[in-house]
């Protein structure tokens, strides 16, 4: 049985795990096919990305969406009651967090102060009810930025994370049941 180093190709990072390629990326929920053995992995250009005006204001807007939602979870994780509710909320504001990261790091920003601002509920059901808005909101939003990319990378990174927040929208709808 090989260990690899396995690297996704949209947040960048690498996790050491046996032959079976994860599902998802376990850092930013990308799908599978961006997941790739270290030594087959080529990150140039990845980072260095030229944004024309539409890009750059879509990407600054995702990454403020990336850091409401970031906030919301790490609130709903403090207040909820539930177990369920409390791991659920924690690994969604890891999740947003690292989308936050990506978009910081296309923007070459330098990890930026984000401000404890967002507000939830200390009800479960309301927070599944926030949470999926939220996915929702951002899943439309990601949607017209990809068609509107010029930039093959902006373009790749709004594609997965659509698919990641689709993830996160099954997870709300399931429990909202
Ligand atoms: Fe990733
Ligand atoms: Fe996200």
């Amino acid at each position: 049985m090989a260990v690899i180093v396995w690297v996704c190709k949209i947040c960048g990072e690498a996790y050491i795990s046996t032959n079976d390629k994860p599902a998802r990326c376990p850092f930013c929920g990308a799908y599978e096919k961006y997941l790739v053995d270290s030594k087959e992995y080529d990150d140039t250009g990845d980072w260095d990305v030229e944004l024309n005006e539409i890009d750059k204001a879509n990407v600054e807007k995702a990454l403020g969406v990336e850091i409401s939602n970031t906030l919301f979870y790490r609130c709903s994780a403090k207040k909820v009651k539930e177990i369920d509710g409390k791991k659920l909320f924690k690994i969604l504001a890891k999740v947003e967090g690292e989308h936050a990261s990506v978009w910081e790091k296309i923007l070459k920003l330098d990890k930026i102060k984000w401000e404890p601002s967002e507000t939830c509920e200390a009800e479960y059901k309301a927070d599944l009810e926030d949470s999926h808005a939220r996915e929702e909101r951002a899943i439309n939003f990601y949607g017209e930025a990809a068609t509107a990319a010029k930039n093959p990378r902006v373009k790749e990174i709004f594609q997965a994370f659509i698919q990641v927040e689709t993830d996160h929208l099954h997870l709300s709808e399931e429990r909202l049941k």
